[in-house]
């Protein structure tokens, strides 16, 4: 007998479907007849729709037939349902954030810099009653954030381009891949910075691109070296190497540009962080001084703003347009229309040059005042290998240490570091010290904890 609930939000033919459903798989024979529609509704008082609606989704999920939809008989009884008491938490756990006592993970802010109430305030804006939010919005980004970018761009980084050539994209990886797409049909290797970001290198080599390593000294890419590769793609951090944090001087940057003219290559400019310069004025972009067409810039959100959002973008040469849109990655948006349109406002009220300046300032900051802590109580025993950018400094051990102690020993005090060799090619090797994620009033406490690791590690070697 089946208990069927008038007042149940579940509809009395789902209740219907499903308890027979049920016992089906629990104890129907194949072969076995089920009542007629007319002997379903005279028992349970229910109506002939009622009924045939609960039988026509059993035809359809294939568990019984009808002769002359007249009698129905079980035809499978072999299904599993989802248990979903195996749901368990639990089983995220690898998923979960560990809460560490100290973070120093390099590439975040505060939680309290973002902008929050203004963020509110612009997505409720961005909202707006005229925007179809059922249609597809535009493939290579709305134009309207292309155009904020682009005068962003122009003014802030030297950058040479119009909208046409932004698009906007989720991320490095997102940029990286369809790069390495766009690319696909003329080119088969990619040189890259040794060392240098292990990922740019990943995303290429998934891709099936050979890869040619190509040493870096105090000037940034050793251009003898390039001169003897076969590759015509080069990815390159100049402003800001990754990891080692040297920048490429002018007359190497024009010897670079020629380069790519001569041999007709292509450069791929990662400028992810220096907007976050606190020394000097950020170095303008290798992109505008570029009269060849030959380099690709790429850029993010996630430094300045927050890693979050997952927006980045990417302002490729005129030539490379119509390989980008014959490509099946370039038919939709890559970033939803509402985020698009929330930072667009915010860069066109002129919030994201004020939140620049001010995140600019607080870094500054903090940056300065982990460098002092960290020379403070690590004295002559540690060495900052990088310093003046980023929301990170990266520093190493003047006396050998073995990192793989170090990071456990730490782990034990509930501290979280993070070392060059997890994230870069080559043997160049440091910690990366993240402040963008502390509290000033908390870095001091943070550091002497960290010593007391650190200092352990060097002894114990
Ligand atoms: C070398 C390098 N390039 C690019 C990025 C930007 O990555 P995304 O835009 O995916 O956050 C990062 C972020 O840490 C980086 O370290």
């Amino acid at each position: 007998m089946y208990v069927l609930d008038s007042n149940n939000k579940t509809p009395l033919h789902i209740q219907l479907y499903q308890a027979i459903k049920k016992d089906i798989t629990s104890s129907y024979k194949i072969g076995d007849k089920l009542f007629s529609i007319r002997k379903m509704c005279n028992i349970y008082n229910l109506s002939k729709t009622t009924v045939s609606n609960a039988y026509s989704q059993l035809v359809i999920e294939g568990y019984i037939d009808s002769k002359n939809r007249s009698s129905y008989f079980v035809i499978e009884n072999n299904y599993k349902d989802i248990d979903s008491s195996c749901f368990n938490e639990m089983n995220d756990i690898k998923t979960k954030k560990q809460n560490y006592d100290y973070d120093f993970y390099p590439a975040r802010q505060e939680k309290n810099s973002f902008p929050l109430k203004i963020w509110k305030r612009l997505s409720n804006k961005s909202l707006d009653d005229d925007l179809d939010y059922c249609d597809n919005s535009q493939a290579q980004g709305e134009h309207a954030l292309r155009n904020e970018i682009t005068k962003y761009l122009i003014r802030s980084r030297e950058v040479k381009c119009d909208a046409s050539q932004v698009i906007i994209c989720h991320g490095f990886d997102d940029s990286m891949l369809l790069l390495s797409k766009i690319l696909k049909h003329t080119h088969t290797s990619l040189a890259i910075e040794s060392p240098g970001y292990k990922l740019a290198k990943d995303i290429f080599c998934e891709q099936g691109y050979l890869i040619d390593e190509i040493s870096i000294n105090q000037n940034g890419i050793m251009l003898e070296h390039l001169e003897k590769s076969k590759s015509k793609v080069l990815y390159l951090t100049p402003s800001h190497q990754f990891p080692t944090g040297v920048s490429i001087p002018i007359k190497n940057r024009l010897l670079l540009l020629a380069w790519a003219k001569k041999n007709s290559a292509l450069i791929i400019e990662d400028d992810y962080d220096s907007e976050l310069s606190y020394y000097n004025r950020p170095i303008p972009s290798l992109q505008g001084l570029d009269e060849s067409d030959s380099v690709v810039y790429l850029g993010t959100f996630s430094k300045s703003l927050a890693p979050s959002l997952r927006i980045s973008y990417m302002v490729l040469p005129k030539h490379l347009l119509s390989a980008y849109s014959n490509l099946s990655d370039s038919k939709h948006a890559r970033v939803s229309l509402m985020l698009q349109n929330t930072l667009s406002l915010f860069m066109k009220e002129g919030f994201w040059d004020k939140h620049q300046r001010k995140v600019r300032t607080s870094n500054k900051r903090k940056h300065n005042l982990m460098k002092e802590l960290l020379l403070k109580k690590l004295q002559d025993t540690v060495i900052i290998k990088s310093e003046g950018i980023g929301l990170s400094l990266v520093i190493d051990s003047k006396e050998e240490m073995d990192f793989n102690l170090l990071h456990s020993l730490a782990l034990k005090e509930n501290i979280k570091i993070y070392f060059i060799h997890d994230v870069a090619i080559g043997t160049y090797d440091g910690i990366r010290m993240g402040f963008g994620g502390l509290q000033e009033e908390e870095m001091e406490e943070a550091i002497t904890k960290f010593s007391k690791v650190w200092f352990l590690a060097l002894k114990q070697k």
